[in-house]
C-alpha cells in the first residue's frame, strides 16, 4: 500500500513535521513536507500546471492508495499551507482512497477545529475520510520529542483502523 503523508505545517521547526517523519519511519509512506515544498498560491491559471512542485504533488497524489493529512491547528483551523496544497488537487486524486486526519495543537482544547475542517474539505474532495482521528498536543511528547506511551497506543490504534479500511477496499473490488 502506497501511503502519502501530507505534513501541513509551513514551519521547518513545526511539531507537525516531526510527527509526519516519525509516522513515515513506521509505515510504507512518503511525506510531502509543505515546509519544504515551495508551492505557489493557487490561482487557477493553467500556467501553474507547469510548475514542477505542483506536478510532483499531483504525481505523488495520483500514485497514492491512501493519505494521512496532518495539520497544525492555526487560529482554530487547518493551516493555510495545507488548504492551498489541497486546492491544487481534485476528486480524481482522492476518490476511493482512505484518508486519515491528524492534527497537532498548542494544547488546551486545540486540534478539533482543524480536524473538523479537514473532514469537510475531505468530503469536498471525495476522500474516504476514516472515522477515527488523532490530535497531538504538547503533552503527547516527551522532552526528547518522542511520543509518550499514551499517544503511542493511540497511534497504533488509529493506524490499525486506517490500514483496515485501506485493506478492505480491494476486497470489495473498489480499488486494485
Ligand atoms: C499562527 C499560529 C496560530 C496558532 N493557533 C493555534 C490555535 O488556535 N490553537 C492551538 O491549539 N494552537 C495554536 N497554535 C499552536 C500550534 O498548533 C502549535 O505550534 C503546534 O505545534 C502545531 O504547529 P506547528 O506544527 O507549526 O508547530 C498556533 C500557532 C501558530 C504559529
Amino acid at each position: 500500500m502506497n501511503i502519502l503523508i501530507i505534513s501541513g505545517t509551513p514551519r521547518k521547526k513545526g511539531r507537525t513535521r516531526k510527527v509526519a517523519y516519525t509516522l513515515s519511519s513506521r509505515l510504507p509512506a512518503e511525506v510531502i513536507d509543505l515546509s519544504d515544498l515551495t508551492l505557489p498560491l493557487f490561482n487557477g491559471e493553467g500556467e501553474q500546471d507547469r510548475v514542477s512542485e505542483v506536478q510532483w504533488l499531483r504525481e505523488l497524489s495520483n500514485e497514492a492508495d491512501a493519505f494521512i493529512w496532518l495539520s497544525p491547528e492555526y487560529h482554530n483551523g487547518m493551516s493555510g499551507a495545507l488548504k492551498n496544497a489541497l486546492d491544487f488537487l481534485n476528486i480524481d486524486h482522492f476518490r476511493h482512497k482512505p484518508t486519515l486526519l491528524m492534527s497537532v495543537s498548542g494544547g488546551g482544547k486545540g486540534g478539533i477545529n482543524s480536524i473538523n475542517q479537514m473532514r469537510l474539505v475531505g468530503r469536498g474532495l471525495h476522500a474516504m475520510v476514516v472515522p477515527d482521528q488523532l490530535i497531538f498536543d504538547p503533552d503527547s511528547f516527551k522532552e526528547d520529542g518522542a511520543f509518550t506511551a499514551d499517544i503511542e497506543s493511540r497511534v497504533t490504534q488509529v493506524l490499525r483502523e486506517f490500514t483496515h479500511y485501506a485493506g478492505l477496499l480491494p476486497t470489495l473490488g473498489v480499488r486494485g
